[in-house]
């Protein structure tokens, strides 16, 4: 195992009608937060009514931006971080999935920062110190509810980065299950996708021996398998959201990949696919994830064979372990197609032109993507035609 460092700041609150604790746990950090949301689904759902209700109650007031886009902007972070400053804010409370909360986490290291907050997602600089964010999810697939992670798209190059800090961490996230009985079912196959993702990039390690955590990571994945045609099938099952949601939260944690160094390229260059494409992250990484595992699959066929008998219940084939490996594959895109995800590039509407641009862009400068198998251009590509 490898040595680590594990803290993970941040306070769940988890259950039904929990977002009328909001109020009191934001009024621990500010007596005026940014109410910072998406497209309108708070609205509709009834949420954003709930939310400002216990504010009120608590004598918190707050300055609203809305309108964030999945796969969030980097001109509304920079909206926001003029808006945080010219009001005072002390808190930024963001109601909504992984784009609300990521570009919340952006304005929260950007407003005490005097540069440019972009510095932070080409690496030229490190947050120092952020405001303190709060979350209200409304839906299990980023992680970034408990996630040190913030990943935003600047719209000049169509550039998709990220980045990770420990001031990232939201203080709090209020987790209410039925809050997820509104997503409509593209956005639930997109987000079970996501989450079997961040298992996925941390499961393929060359981190020795790491036992512990790849059981850890197999009961959840097995835990997703087994809820998510539940919840599909009927959308109000309290039980099956609250375990899809307390397994996307710590899919993500970052306590999954204690002790072992995951790889992390397919969602490198998925960033690429919705820079350009603005498709949806889930959606793109059902398509890069197959690939990317037959590319690399010879490089340890053992953790593949493992992953396929312990997770998709594969019958060992002892004196073939690629065609055990392979079927783990197969299983992994059989149960993909069946929440209704595409498997092949054409299928989210990209085709092959674009490749060799993404490649480009991705692996700039050198930059190699991931640690299981480290990727050059040549492989981004050659992972990329095999998802055509
Ligand atoms: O914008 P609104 O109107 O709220 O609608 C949203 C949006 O259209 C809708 N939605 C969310 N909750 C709903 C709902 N509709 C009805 N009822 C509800 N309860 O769903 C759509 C997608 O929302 P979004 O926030 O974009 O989804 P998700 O949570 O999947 O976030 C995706 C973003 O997170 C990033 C992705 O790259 C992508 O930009 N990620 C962030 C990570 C992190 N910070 O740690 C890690 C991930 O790997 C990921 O990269
Ligand atoms: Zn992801």
């Amino acid at each position: 195992m490898d040595d680590f460092i594990f803290r993970n700041p941040t306070k769940i609150v988890f259950g039904r009608g929990t977002e009328s604790k909001v109020g009191a746990e934001a009024a621990v950090y500010a007596k005026k937060l940014l109410l910072h949301f998406g497209g309108g689904s708070i609205r509709k759902s009834g949420l954003h009514a709930r939310v400002t209700a216990s504010l009120k109650a608590a004598g918190v007031e707050w300055v609203e931006l809305g309108g964030v886009k999945p796969n969030p902007r980097l001109s509304l972070v920079r909206e926001g971080i003029e808006t945080c400053r010219r009001e005072k804010i002390g808190l930024i409370l963001a109601v909504g999935g992984g784009s609300a909360i990521d570009s919340a986490k952006a304005i929260a290291v950007g407003v005490p920062y005097a540069g440019d907050v972009w510095d932070f997602y080409t690496g030229k600089a490190e947050p120092r110190e952020a405001l303190p964010v709060g979350t209200v999810l409304t839906i299990p697939a980023a992680g970034s509810e408990a996630s040190s992670g913030s990943v935003v798209t600047k719209e000049e190059g169509l550039l998709k980065r990220a980045f990770n800090s420990e001031h990232a961490y939201p203080r709090f996230s209020i987790l209410n299950p039925e809050l997820c009985f509104t997503l409509p079912k593209e956005q639930v196959a997109n987000g079970i996708t996501d989450i079997m993702a961040h298992l996925l990039e941390r499961y393929f390690t060359n981190s020795r021996p790491v036992e512990f955590t790849d059981r850890l990571i197999e009961a959840t994945l097995r835990t997703v398998i087994d809820v998510a045609p539940r919840v599909l099938a009927q959308m109000k099952d309290y039980e099956a959201w609250s375990e899809l949601m307390w397994a996307g939260t710590v899919a993500h944690n970052n306590l999954l990949n204690t002790g072992r160094e995951g790889d992390w390229a397919s969602h490198d260059i998925e960033h690429e696919l919705s820079g350009i494409y603005d498709v949806a992250h889930g959606a793109g990484l059902a398509v890069v994830i197959p690939a990317w595992m037959k590319y690399v699959l010879k490089h340890d066929l053992t953790r593949f064979v493992q992953l396929a008998v312990r997770v998709w219940g594969v019958d060992q084939a002892f004196y073939s372990p690629e065609r055990t490996a392979r079927e783990g594959i197969a299983r992994l895109e059989g149960f993909w197609a069946s929440i209704g995800q595409a498997l092949r590039l054409p299928g989210i509407g990209i085709g092959p032109d674009r490749i060799e641009e993404m490649a480009g862009k991705g692996c700039e400068g050198g930059r190699k993507l991931g640690h299981f198998v480290p990727l050059a251009r040549a492989d981004m590509v050659a992972v990329l035609k095999l998802a055509l």
